[in-house]
């Protein structure tokens, strides 16, 4: 009789080769068994009858202002709320303070993780003009996905605004880079209409289309011209949907789940600055294209680009008022509500989720649930419903601008190479997260 570690009974289990009801058998972190293991002994059995089993989902772009703002998020916060939403990986901004652009510091927040991390992790490195040539080096830094490029500015310092200096960034080192693609000259030009008008719903006319889009243009031709794959983050415009489906060659791209959810002017006036984020959320045209390009599959992943500032700094008056919204905690719920709603399949889900930013940024055994692979597992039930309220988020900012809102899918347990860190929305064990792996 086989023994397990742990025993996932009668899920419909969402494999790599294909959804059906099986049992999954994880022995030493890992996934050993799918089938009817009936027979099988185990350590721990989870009864998942009635629930769907996915490969862990990955959020590949957090922001845990680790070091720096720690009355924001730390990591330890960051990624309990993480777990506590579903996710078994992430991946993290270098926009700290001070900004993650060094060994040491890239040092230095790997040892802030260890025994603080209650899923696993990537940290990126920043890119900025002095650090250009050390790159190639840095990103090869185990459990660095790769290296960030803000070409215009957001929250934080980071920023590689021109060509000449975009170009000696792209041409050191081999990895994807990840790009915030918004255009810092057209930013600057245009701030006096955010300072004009006062309120937030100017964001989008602030940092409009073009803003994105000349950015993106820019930075995939000069990707092309050094041969360097690109990850175009946090996509906004239906624009540089139709553009990017046509450079899948060199650049992958993600769209994140509060732009497929909220619309402007709307949201602006009922929500106000909390749903003040760069690139901005758009109207219904670009909600529709955004929507479009996951249809069509030109979008590789999603990413919830959780970045959490405090509501007191969003009293501000705009544009002093940060940019950012909190979302590890519900991407997914928010993305099972979807496929309740018809908008996307369970498979295609776990495509965004999962198995996409594994393959973007090449993460070792995550991303699909198959024999071998990290048991990452995250549990589902598809019937649940339950309204998001800001008391349940454990984010040190304790708001999201999903409050109020009635979602129908949600993960019911969390599992870290095999240990259970979340069942039934209670905390379990202790934060054994490491580093991932990436090829
Ligand atoms: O809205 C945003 N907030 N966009 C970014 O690019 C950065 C993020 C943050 O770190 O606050």
């Amino acid at each position: 009789m086989a023994t397990f570690d742990l025993l996932l009974r009668g899920g419909t289990c969402v494999t790599s080769r294909g959804t059906r009801v099986a049992d999954v058998g994880v022995r030493d972190g890992r996934v050993a068994e799918i089938g009817d293991l009936a027979q099988a002994d185990a350590g721990e059995v989870l009864d998942a009858t009635d629930l769907h089993v996915l490969p862990g989902c990955i959020d590949p772009q957090v922001h845990f202002r680790e070091p720096g703002f720690p009355e924001k998020e730390d990591l330890e916060s960051g990624m309990r709320a993480a777990v506590l939403g579903g996710v078994t990986a992430i991946l993290e901004m270098p926009n700290t303070q001070p900004t993650t652009t060094s060994r040491e510091r890239m040092e230095d927040k790997f040892r802030r993780a260890a025994g603080r991390a209650w899923c696993d992790y990537g940290f990126f490195v920043g890119a900025s003009p002095e650090n250009a040539h050390e790159l190639a080096e840095l990103e090869r830094i185990p459990g660095c996905p790769g290296v960030k490029i803000f070409m215009g500015s957001s929250t934080g310092s980071l920023l590689v605004a021109d060509d000449a200096d975009l170009a000696r960034v792209l041409a050191s080192g081999t990895r994807r880079c990840a790009v915030h693609a918004e255009d810092e000259d057209r930013l600057k030009a245009r701030r006096t209409i955010a300072e004009a008008a006062g309120h937030v719903r100017a964001h989008p006319e602030w940092r409009d289309v073009e803003c994105a889009f000349l950015a993106t243009r820019r930075v995939v031709a000069l990707a092309r011209a050094a041969g360097r794959p690109l990850h175009i983050l946090h996509v906004t415009t239906a624009e540089e949907i139709a553009f990017l489906a046509e450079q899948k060659d060199i650049a992958t791209c993600e769209v994140p789940p509060q732009h497929l959810t909220f619309v402007a002017p709307d949201c602006y006036e009922r929500l106000g600055t909390r749903v003040q984020m760069n690139p901005p959320i758009r109207d219904l045209r670009h909600q529709e294209g955004l929507w479009r390009g996951i249809t069509e599959r030109a979008v590789d992943c999603v990413a919830s680009d959780h970045a959490p500032h405090l509501l007191e700094e969003k009293a501000r008056v705009y544009p002093e008022t940060p940019s950012g919204m909190p979302g590890v905690q519900t991407i997914i719920p928010l993305m099972l509500h979807y496929v309740n709603a018809g908008q996307l399949s369970l498979e295609h889900m776990v495509e965004l989720t999962s198995a996409g930013p594994a393959r973007i940024w090449g993460m070792e055994g995550k991303g699909r649930l198959e024999v071998g692979a990290d048991a990452d597992i995250t549990v589902v039930d598809l019937a649940c419903a339950r309204t998001v309220t800001d008391d349940w988020i454990a984010s040190k900012c304790g708001w999201t601008p999903l409050d109020g809102m009635e979602l129908r899918g949600w993960p019911v347990a969390t599992i870290v190479r095999g240990s259970v860190v979340m069942r039934d929305g209670e905390l379990l064990g202790a934060p054994i997260g490491r580093p991932a792996r990436f090829v």
